[in-house]
């Protein structure tokens, strides 16, 4: 007897779970230590070298935290690092490009009507956009323009949204975009793999051989991880963005106006977070909600297409054959597309009665967007995907 085992399908969900698991823990302690940091309070009698201290309450007990400014008189035997947090939402986050993007780069990652590359040109692409972006960044923090935190978070922002328009000149939307936020992530985990760790440890060594550290060591440090705290609600939302053809589906020419939308909105709103955990009030928090409300509602205007009812008269017998044409290879009880076991997202598209139940979800996938047929390998024309929406918009 025979097994059928969708080899890609499992790796991909037992990979996506670690990747969401370490996302969270990461996020999680980084979003816990900023708020610890901004919640210190000083208080005269604290011990000799502690700046502040914070107690708070959860799971039954109480804890009392104090920071030390730059290192107690001596090293405790026991010291927690956070690392490993950032290195397994990156390794596993790599892990689970290659099994969706590289494995499948033909139906998931190309597009052969904006770059004629072969599949291997195509992940060698992305590689070169991940290694790249890093490496531009981590240039641009140590020029001269990195003096000056507010021209260096401005050139950030410009270099994620070059990076952004790009990948929507070479690879599908859906890529493009899911690779704008894992350029992000890998900037991110290897600021903490290359800069603040790697520093951390010199401060450490100093410490215990009796020398003053370094503080530039520090400063570098924060500024990179000012950097991460801006960067993290972009990314999760370029992670998730995958599901959503209504955020992805702007093409080649609005993708990175979308990019740079996200990156405010995203930045504006932990502005908010960080101003309030540093106690300040009033006046001072009242801006950056509204913003981030008018900057959401100036990206979905921008992005909701102007209605124009393109009315073809279409018979039963042409939708129908539009999608069995295009959409039942893989959309069946059982596809005929070879990398499909089962039919993708549950969806079968073999009949009209079929069409007419899921009509909204097709008109975003492929009338709206050109999300589907995946990575139009069955030649979708703009004409069948006008009939195909005529069709839907009479018969739902
Ligand atoms: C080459 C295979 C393939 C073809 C052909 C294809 N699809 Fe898909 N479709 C997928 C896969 C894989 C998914 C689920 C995962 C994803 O979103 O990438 C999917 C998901 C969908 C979804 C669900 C998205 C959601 O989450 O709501 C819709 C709707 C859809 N396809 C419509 C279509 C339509 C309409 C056609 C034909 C015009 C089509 N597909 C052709 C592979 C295909």
């Amino acid at each position: 007897m025979g097994m059928d085992i969708a080899w890609q399908e499992w790796l991909g969900l037992m990979i996506r779970w670690l990747h969401v698991v370490a996302g969270i823990a990461w996020i999680g302690t980084s979003f816990y230590f900023i708020w610890l940091d901004q919640s210190l309070r000083q208080r005269q009698d604290l011990p000799e070298k502690v700046h502040g201290e914070s107690w708070s309450i959860h799971g039954g007990g109480f804890y009392h935290a104090q920071k030390y400014l730059v290192a107690p008189e001596r090293m405790p035997t026991e010291l927690h690092w956070f690392k490993y947090e950032a290195y397994f939402t990156w390794i596993s986050g790599f892990a689970l490009l290659a099994v969706l993007y590289y494995w499948g780069a033909e139906s998931f990652l190309m597009d052969p009507n904006r770059a004629a590359l072969s599949p291997s040109a195509a992940i060698l692409t992305s590689v070169g956009f991940l290694a790249g972006g890093w490496i531009a960044y981590d240039l641009l923090c140590r020029s001269v323009v990195g003096r000056n935190s507010g021209a260096l978070i401005v050139a950030v922002f410009v270099l994620v949204v070059a990076t952004g328009w790009g990948l929507t000149q070479v690879f599908n939307d859906r890529a493009a975009f899911l690779h704008v936020g894992a350029v992000i992530g890998t900037i991110m985990s290897a600021n903490v793999f290359f800069v603040i760790i790697p520093n951390q440890k010199k401060v450490v060594a100093d410490l215990q051989a009796g020398r003053d550290p370094e503080t530039s060591l520090g400063l570098q440090a924060s500024q990179r991880s000012l950097h991460n705290n801006y960067l993290t609600l972009p990314v999760v939302l370029l992670m998730v963005s995958f599901h959503y053809p209504v955020l992805f589906g702007g093409g080649a020419e609005r993708g990175w106006v979308v990019i740079a939308l996200i990156l405010l909105i995203g930045g504006v709103v932990r502005h908010f977070f960080n101003s309030q955990h540093a106690g300040l009030t009033g006046r001072a928090l009242l801006w950056q909600w509204p913003t981030a409300a008018l900057l959401s509602v100036a990206l979905i205007v921008f992005l909701s297409p102007a209605r124009h009812h393109e009315d073809l008269a279409v018979s039963d017998d042409k939708a129908l054959s539009i999608i069995i044409a295009h959409c039942a290879s893989c959309h069946a009880a059982e596809p005929t597309d070879p990398a499909f076991q089962s039919s993708p997202a549950g969806l079968r598209l073999e009949n009209l009665e079929q069409l007419r139940t899921h009509g909204v979800r097709v008109l975003a996938q492929a009338v709206t967007s050109q999300a589907m047929p995946l990575g139009n390998r069955t030649g979708m024309t703009a004409e069948e995907r006008a009939e195909l929406g005529s069709w839907i918009q009479k018969n739902r």
